[in-house]
């Protein structure tokens, strides 16, 4: 400590770690929902900072785009700072018709066709899925906002401009309700190390009707997003 991307002091983390992919979403959830904040890292421009929500230290730290880049930040958060609640607060694609953009998922479980954790696991298929009680208490605080709230498994691809067509169907057709590039390194890491992990997502875009999120709405749904972990993260 410091570690190779993460430049903060001993005990400047909090237990609560949520990790939005954008670091700049990183500084505008601790500047609008957190009291106290501070910076704590800013190597390589991906921002974390600690404050407090209703009197909890909680952290706020960017994850970058993809598994690899969020499997660096949960390591060393996880290994090195001693956190143990990771929620991951992104977006992601809905691939069912009754999803709908702006819409909240929360994964249960994380299908991929390759994580960083490959490696380890080789031929066996683990199933990396969310902490029970984090997931619990996210749907109970996501009920409370006007927003439809999805709970179920989603796809962490490692691609975003997909060339496979065919794979896609496949998830749709096996109820796969989202796709997003985070969730299931984060679930591996959690189960790996011994501490909780939720993946929320708020839906950006549509594979099925092509919808987008436009950019207006886009900070109100993220707010919802942040709310709904802080929540459940203190529940
Ligand atoms: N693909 C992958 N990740 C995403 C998407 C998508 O369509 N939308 C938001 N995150």
């Amino acid at each position: 400590m410091p570690t190779p991307h993460i430049a903060a002091k001993a005990g400047e983390i909090a237990e609560t770690v949520l990790m939005p992919g954008d670091p700049y979403r990183a500084k505008w959830a601790a500047e609008n929902f957190l009291d106290d904040a501070v910076l704590v890292n800013e190597v390589r421009g991906m921002l974390g900072f600690t404050g407090t929500y209703k009197g909890n230290r909680v952290t706020i730290h960017g994850s970058g785009m993809g598994m690899p880049s969020l499997s660096i930040y949960a390591n060393e958060l996880i290994t090195e700072y001693g956190a143990k609640t990771l929620i991951r607060i992104g977006s992601c694609g809905a691939m069912q018709h009754h999803i709908k953009v702006r819409d909240v998922v929360i994964a249960m479980t994380a299908t991929t066709l390759s994580t960083p954790s490959r490696g380890i696991f080789k031929e066996l298929n683990f199933a990396p899925c969310a902490d029970y009680g984090l997931l619990e208490a996210a749907v109970a605080a996501a009920r409370t906002k006007d927003t439809g709230v999805h709970v179920g498994g989603i796809y962490s691809s490692d691609v975003f401009y997909d060339e496979r067509p065919d794979l896609t169907e496949i998830m749709v057709r096996h109820g796969i309700l989202g796709v997003e590039m985070e969730a299931a390194e984060l679930y591996n890491l959690a189960a790996r190390h011994g501490v909780r992990a939720l993946g929320i997502m708020t839906v950006s875009d549509h594979l099925l009707t092509h919808e987008a999120l436009p950019s207006t709405d886009r900070e109100r749904s993220f707010g919802d997003m942040v709310e709904i972990a802080l929540e459940a993260a203190f529940a």
